[in-house]
């Protein structure tokens, strides 16, 4: 940042004009004033400003013109926008547009000189992009959403994050169920003590009990030394234990011992070690229908469920995808150490037409693939985005299976996929299976046929 950064200042109202110009000289910046779209333009093609602070609606013609080409011209131009109450929903074009926040009239000037500041100095992180008096919350922390669903998890964040309370994150593959968790145990009082993770379908099923629990030496072949577990090493913190569906009834039972009784004894050890942890669990897959199907505790549910937070897939918010596309944009260009590039409208329009079965993650992995592919280019057209977003149909349709190096058991891998997509469909068809035949192209009878030999989860569709 210059020593003295510029700001340009558009709105026709000249008394609140001259009074945002004398704020943020006040606080350090040059500022250069334009009352219309005309005069706007014209400076900025004199001078490459490092803020511009404006409003949409000027008498002339649309603010949003004027920041479409401060953009293009000096992409990495900080720009808020100043909006009267009816203009939300333009304000928020004009960030999904890439300006960095927006202020409803009448707002604090000391804000509009400290969110200059921030979104100008080298290491801002994206600027929060909140506008909380006007109800919408553009970014929670590190959260981006605009979507109702959004909305409400951000108001249940708040809600819960100082209390005690165990809270269950319900969400697909990649819905960013990490991020919230750590989320809230960064707005929690225990934000100065450990966040530990724990993925409990990331290592062998022989291992997650010593691995949370801890144990000492000898306690089982190969250990060789003792070690605390992550109880311990959450102590005082939050716990995430993730993919808690993974975990066997054995354990289960073990971890619903360990929550009651507010105690652990590492393998091998009978000494108890009292925890002192907030709790957060994630779950990708239906836990009521493993209660029902008794692969997964009542009991251990209920204690996990106190707080429910469903994150919706991407598909179902398609409000938000503009709008984290453009975040992924900033991210990426930054930690590429490139300037600002944009997105074409083609571009957007196919972000928002594919239905993204790896959710946010992979929404983030294309844009991280289209910055790379557009080179020195400033703008980031839909040709650069992988493939199986241009043609989802030709596209993998499964992810890869990775095999480990201890091999895996082909017949039993190979019918539990058959099964996966038996479900899916018949989910999909809300258990029709003549139209779930259908979907996978084959014939009634092989579906009802594969689904005897599967071992049927079909009490809970009624067949059709
Ligand atoms: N609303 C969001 N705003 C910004 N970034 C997000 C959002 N949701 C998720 N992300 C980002 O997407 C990626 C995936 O999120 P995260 O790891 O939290 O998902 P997850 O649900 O835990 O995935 P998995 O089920 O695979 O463990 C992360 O890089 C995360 O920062
Ligand atoms: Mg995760």
């Amino acid at each position: 940042m210059r020593s003295q950064p510029t700001v340009l200042v558009v709105d026709d109202d000249l008394e609140l004009r001259q009074l945002v110009a004398e704020a943020l000289e006040q606080h350090g910046f040059a500022v250069a004033q334009a009352g219309d779209v005309a005069d706007a333009l014209a400076r900025l093609e004199g001078y490459a400003y490092d803020g511009l602070v404006i409003d949409l609606r000027l008498p002339d013609g649309d603010g949003m013109d004027v920041l479409g080409s401060a953009l293009a011209r000096y992409p990495e131009i900080v720009s808020v926008v100043m909006t009267g109450a009816g203009g939300v929903s333009d304000a928020v074009q004009a960030i999904k547009r890439g300006a960095v926040d927006f202020l409803m009239k009448p707002f604090q000037l000391s804000r509009l000189a400290v969110l200059l500041r921030e979104a100008l100095s080298e290491d801002a992180p994206t600027a929060t992009m909140t506008a909380r008096d006007s109800g919408v919350t553009l970014q929670y922390d590190r959260i981006i959403g605009t979507s109702k669903e959004m909305q409400r998890i951000f108001s249940t964040i708040d809600r819960v994050a100082m209390m005690n309370s165990t809270v269950l994150i319900h969400g697909e593959t990649g819905t960013g169920k990490e991020l919230i968790a750590r989320t809230i145990h960064e707005h929690s009082s225990r934000r100065n003590q450990p966040f530990v993770a724990f993925n409990a379908a990331a290592i062998p099923e022989g291992l997650v009990e010593a691995e949370l629990f801890g144990h000492i030496k000898g306690a089982f072949t190969g250990a060789i030394a003792a070690r605390i577990g992550r109880f311990e090493s959450a102590h005082k913190g939050t716990l995430f234990i993730d993919e808690v569906a993974s975990m066997s009834l054995a354990l289960q039972a073990k971890l619903l011992r360990a929550l009651q009784e507010r105690e652990i004894e590492r393998v091998g050890e009978s000494k108890p070690f009292k925890f002192d942890i907030r709790l957060i669990a994630a779950t990708n897959t239906d836990l009521r229908k493993m209660v029902k199907d008794g692969s997964f505790r009542e009991d251990l549910y209920y204690r996990l469920n106190v707080v429910p937070v469903v994150l919706p897939p991407l598909r179902a918010r398609k409000d938000d995808i503009a709008l984290l596309a453009q975040h992924f944009v900033k991210l990426s260009c930054k930690s590429n150490g490139l300037s600002l590039r944009t997105l074409t409208q083609s571009a957007l329009r196919t972000l928002m037409d594919y239905s993204w079965p790896g959710n946010i993650r992979q929404l983030e992995n294309a844009i991280e693939h289209a910055v790379a592919m557009t080179g020195g280019d400033s703008e980031i057209t839909a040709a650069t985005l992988p493939q199986e977003i241009l043609n989802p149909e030709r596209g993998t349709l499964l992810p890869a299976v990775t095999i480990p190096d201890e091999g895996i058991n082909f017949t039993s891998v190979v019918s539990q996929l058959e099964r996966d997509l038996i479900l899916q469909c018949l989910e999909k068809t809300g258990g029709n299976k003549r139209q779930a035949a259908r979907l996978l192209n084959l014939s009634r009878t092989t579906l009802i046929d594969k689904l005897h030999r599967l071992g049927s989860p079909s009490e809970d569709f009624t067949a059709v």
